[in-house]
């Protein structure tokens, strides 16, 4: 055998700002079943990730909260190592980017492109908030587009009417933040001059690192002429302080991919057999792959392999990148329950299922990917259930009954024997291309044929008739043997299945060449089943649990709601003008009646009484009040006129206001004495 390849492998680092959603999913379980083939295989395959710290997002999102930001990423990260680990996507090691050897190697990297004349420092000229004393990114500007007059703009493009623009080219610009008029403001800004590698990036993109799509548009992009990068941003930051430049911080992306050598660095010390300049020094053997989506190609196929070339390490073997999912045909929605977060799925359904979907519709395409809910049920039942779990379930009772578990030495049909051997060579090479949908097919046309020729000698009819036990047997043994093939197949998609049938079949963890060598004169565990069908009533109940998040997180936000009904998680929205505000009915409302809703795990039904009228209102505030009663007879502030929500529990029509963090901490707002229900607020 060849020697077994070093092959270190990453996912994009998921914003430490906010929940793991099946958008992310599709990417962490793609590149998990590319990791677990590669080390079913042999090789020494390392995967590491980390949470992605830095930024002014989740430096407000912390201020917003009232915590410290590092309280926020430790929070986040907790949260987001169980969505993986609950996903079995199997890291390495799941660091973060606020760590010590992110710290040492991001400063490291950036002197050494200093010393080698690769930064470049000018003056930039910015919007500044002058209550909150700092630069105001693009998204944190809002205004009037100066196209088409749109009001409450970001700053470089409009929804309406999709120009895109400076935005000192707003009109009536507004930080978003304290709604300040902001200001413009010099300072100094370092750059990474990319122009410097130019010629490389031409080569390197050529080189069979990227799919044809991708090196086509990087193309473009090389064609028009690359630009300096601004690597700084000015404090308040939540980042890392530039060398020799107080005040200034790396922008986040400059440290995020840093973050991956961070994470292994971290695992080295954990792993003695790991040696850090191995895998990274300039001409490393070692293979190399991040895995990513399509939105953030410009980070990891320019601007890295040149951080990496100007400080002397290593470039990525291959960046390899996925499109986005979308549900149902179309973009993830939160009012229509399709914003699916990865706790909501896992509270209702198998994380297999899902990673035998993605699997099976994942080939090496840049295309977005659809998750079909009626398609997902039909083929998981299908395949997984039907064709598969079901062959270990026709033969393994005879095998009980008859021979006491005992597998019998046979081979009876040698010639299906020999097509799964034939068939396992182009198998593994659709893994190795990531090509997951080729190897899921090939796969289940083993599946058929198996099934077909079980049908075919109907072991069940056989066992019958005097004298045909041991033909049972041998039918059996082979049935069973065909499955640990199958099972082995399966395994970087399925490890909880496989592990289950390993305890089933009584044997080691299998391995790709056990593939080769069938069970014989074996002794088997007793069987159970392996899987259940996928009722549809949990998909009905993870689209609604996913509109009760919704309704969670607009309670916190005390809702500023948007014309399509989304909710906008600003941290203070821009100023609108009266007309606007005035468009929104807010009521005072009694609250006559507090319950629980049965099958809600977030949500109270409360029947209001709005002056006269009565109003059935579902709130996520359960978490605060436990106790529903308590609240029966309270005065709160109630939006009459947002639109109704249908939800399984019934019709949600309008909202009540609250404030704080969420959990326990949540604040049902009230009026001072003597205001009357129906009352409107001005
Ligand atoms: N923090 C950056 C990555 C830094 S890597 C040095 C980031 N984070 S993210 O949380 O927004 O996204 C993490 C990964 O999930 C990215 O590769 C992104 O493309 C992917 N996806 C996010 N939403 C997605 C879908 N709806 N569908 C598929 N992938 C998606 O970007
Ligand atoms: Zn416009």
């Amino acid at each position: 055998m060849s020697e077994p390849r070093q092959i270190l492998v990453t996912s994009a680092l998921p914003y430490a700002n906010g929940s793991i959603h099946l958008g992310h999913m599709l990417e962490y379980i793609q590149t998990d079943m590319w990791v677990r083939f590669q080390k079913l295989r042999g090789n020494q395959c390392t995967y590491v990730c980390a949470d992605d710290a830095h930024g002014s997002a989740i430096m407000l999102r912390a201020e917003k909260e009232g915590i410290t930001p590092e309280q926020l990423i430790a929070n986040v990260q907790a949260e987001h190592s169980a969505d993986f680990a609950d996903f079995l996507v199997d890291f390495d090691n799941f660091h973060s980017t606020h760590a010590q050897e992110n710290r040492e190697l991001s400063a490291a990297i950036y002197l050494k492109l200093r010393d080698a004349g690769h930064i470049a420092t000018r003056s930039v000229t910015q919007y500044f908030d002058p209550e909150k004393g700092m630069f105001l990114a693009d998204r944190f500007i809002k205004g009037t587009c100066p196209k088409c007059a749109a009001e409450d703009q970001y700053g470089d493009n409009c929804e309406k009417c999709g120009a895109t623009y400076e935005p000192t080219d707003l009109k009536n610009p507004r930080s978003a933040i304290s709604g300040a008029v902001p200001v413009l403001k010099d300072s100094q800004h370092f750059f990474f001059k990319l122009p410097d590698f130019e010629a490389m990036l031409k080569t390197w993109t050529r080189s069979g690192t990227l799919q044809e799509p991708v090196a086509n548009k990087i193309a473009e992009w090389l064609d028009s002429g690359l630009q300096e990068w601004d690597i700084s941003r000015d404090a308040p930051y939540f980042g890392f302080e530039i060398p020799d430049a107080p005040g200034k911080y790396f922008y986040v992306w400059l440290d995020a991919p840093i973050g991956y050598m961070a994470s292994f660095k971290n695992l080295c010390s954990k792993r003695p057999e790991l040696d850090f300049d191995a895998y990274w020094k300039k001409d490393s053997t070692a293979e190399l792959y991040h895995f990513i989506g399509k939105d953030i190609v410009n980070f990891h196929a320019l601007f890295w392999p040149a951080m990496l070339e100007g400080a002397g390490y290593r470039k990525p073997t291959a960046v390899c990148v996925h499109g986005y999912l979308t549900v149902n045909g179309q973009k993830m929605s939160k009012s229509r329950g399709t914003f699916i977060k990865a706790r909501t799925y896992l509270d209702q359904l198998n994380p297999e299922y899902l990673r035998y979907y993605y699997a099976s519709k994942l080939g090496r395409s840049v295309d977005d990917l659809d998750l079909n809910l009626d398609d997902f049920v039909q083929k998981v039942n299908a395949d997984l259930v039907g064709k598969v779990v079901n062959i270990a379930s026709r033969c393994a009772g005879f095998i009980h009954k008859g021979n006491a578990g005992v597998l019998v030495d046979a081979n009876p049909e040698p010639e299906l024997w020999a097509t799964f051997q034939a068939a396992a060579p182009s198998i593994s090479d659709a893994y190795e291309a990531r090509d997951f949908a080729r190897a899921m097919r090939e796969i289940m046309a083993l599946a058929d044929r198996a099934n077909a020729w079980i049908a075919d000698q109907a072991p069940w009819s056989l066992n019958k008739v005097e004298g045909k036990q041991a033909e049972v047997q041998d039918i059996c043994a082979l049935g069973i043997n065909l499955f640990r093939q199958l099972v082995i197949m399966l395994k970087p998609v399925l490890p909880k299945l496989a592990a289950d049938a390993e305890a089933f079949l009584n044997v080691a963890p299998l391995r790709w060449s056990d593939l080769s060598s069938p069970l014989a004169n074996h002794q088997l565990n007793p069987f159970s089943p392996l899987l259940t069908r996928i009722e549809p009533a949990k998909i009905e109940a993870m689209l609604e649990a996913s509109k009760e998040d919704l309704i969670a997180e607009g309670a916190v936000t005390a809702g500023a709601a948007t014309g399509n009904g989304e909710l906008v998680k600003e941290p203070v929205a821009a100023e609108i003008n009266f007309d606007a505000f005035a468009t929104v009915d807010l009521r005072i409302a009694l609250i006559e009646k507090c319950e629980f809703v049965e099958g809600a795990d977030k949500l109270l039904r409360l029947t209001l009484d709005i002056g006269g009228a009565k109003r059935n209102v579902f709130s996520g505030i359960k978490s605060a009040y436990p106790n529903p009663v308590e609240l029966e007879g309270r005065l709160t502030l109630y939006v009459a006129n947002l639109a109704p929500r249908k939800m399984k529990f019934g019709i949600s029509e309008g909202m009540v206001l609250a404030a704080g963090p969420g959990g326990s901490e949540i604040y049902l707002l009230s009026p001072d004495n003597g205001a009357k229900p129906g009352q409107r607020v001005k």
